[in-house]
């Protein structure tokens, strides 16, 4: 595949903390031309910033898409200490797999200050959350008046009924810093969240695996290699028949809403608790009387989004073997 310098689909940030489930998301991403991806920043999370930076650079040059400027977020959360989760993506962050040094660089400039300019240039931009929400919180704190000009979030965070990944009752990018999450879910933002009570019925089985397996070229290689890396860990964890796939769900969301359904409910992040700070408090049944602060989405159409995802990076990876 060529690089593309523009297009004309819909514009949409990445935030993202690459991470399998991360990368994945990016290579839906990338064969989707109603998205026009106006860059990709980086955040601390499921490894530090230095590697997402690297993986999200290395991941950008494996789909030939060295046109998307990547800029290097924030390395800690707000307030808590940075907590990553290597045992699930591996030590790299991308299973282990070695892809080639990246020939890419991140662009100059903090991730904070390009998400500020970019929004401020695009108003009605979607900005995907693929990680923690330390670099969206901090633009908004720096910048107030991006509030206006995002269209809508749309970020993989939360769980309610499904409980969590990470700790009981709470799913990762919400444990690792739940401070940003809630200056994110108080901003008076249109915000769509996936949380673990979707991404748990999205699972990648062997049936799946084998459409993986069947995908051409490097990418293909490379996909197949991150998602039996993420499978094994996850069956293991849950004594499921496949791992979920949590992060390319925002992505399908953009493209294919009709595989989704979920109810517009009022969500409060608790950050007074010992036990679970971060924990995402879903009135699902309306017994608040507050309003509703967000879209939650619960169920997916798995076979659809199957689909979806093997149409997409499968007309990718054959584009550039
Ligand atoms: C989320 O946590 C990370 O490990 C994944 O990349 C995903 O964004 C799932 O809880
Ligand atoms: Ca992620």
């Amino acid at each position: 595949m060529t690089s593309q310098s523009s297009s004309p689909g819909r514009p949409i940030l990445i935030d993202t903390d690459p991470g399998l489930d991360d990368a994945i998301a990016l290579l839906l991403t990338f064969g989707s031309p109603e998205l026009d991806l106006r860059g990709i920043t980086t955040v601390a999370g499921n490894v530090p910033v230095d590697l997402t930076t690297r993986n999200a650079l290395q991941i950008c040059e494996l789909a030939g898409r060295t046109d998307i400027p990547v800029h290097a977020g924030c390395a800690r959360p707000l307030l808590r200490q940075l907590e990553t989760a290597e045992s699930v993506h591996g030590d790299n962050g991308l299973a282990d797999v070695p892809l080639p040094d990246p020939t890419l660089k991140p662009r100059p400039g903090h991730a904070v200050d390009f998400l500020i300019d970019t929004v401020l240039a695009t108003p009605g931009i979607t900005v995907c959350l693929l990680g923690p929400m330390t670099n969206l919180a901090v633009a908004l704190i720096k910048e107030p008046r991006i509030a206006a000009n995002i269209g809508s979030v749309v970020a993989m965070a939360g769980s309610f009924f499904a409980g969590g990944n990470s700790a009981p009752a709470l799913e990762f990018n919400m444990q690792v810093d739940p401070h940003a999450a809630h200056v994110v879910m108080t901003a008076g933002l249109d915000v769509t969240l996936a949380p673990l009570d979707l991404t748990h019925s999205v699972l990648t089985t062997d049936a799946q695996l084998a459409r993986v397996a069947k995908l051409p070229g490097r990418i293909g290689r490379a996909a197949l290699a991150w998602l039996s890396f993420y499978g094994a860990h996850d069956r293991k964890k849950y004594g499921t028949p496949g791992g979920p796939l949590h992060d390319p769900c925002v992505i399908a969301w953009l493209l294919r809403p009709d595989l989704f359904s979920g109810k517009r409910v009022a969500v409060d992040i608790d950050l007074k608790s010992d036990l679970v700070p971060g924990m995402t408090v879903m009135d699902w049944w309306g017994t608040t009387g507050k309003s509703p602060n967000a879209m939650v989405l619960n169920r997916a159409d798995v076979d659809g989004f199957y689909d979806l995802l093997f149409e997409r990076i499968g007309a990718l990876a054959a584009a550039i073997q």
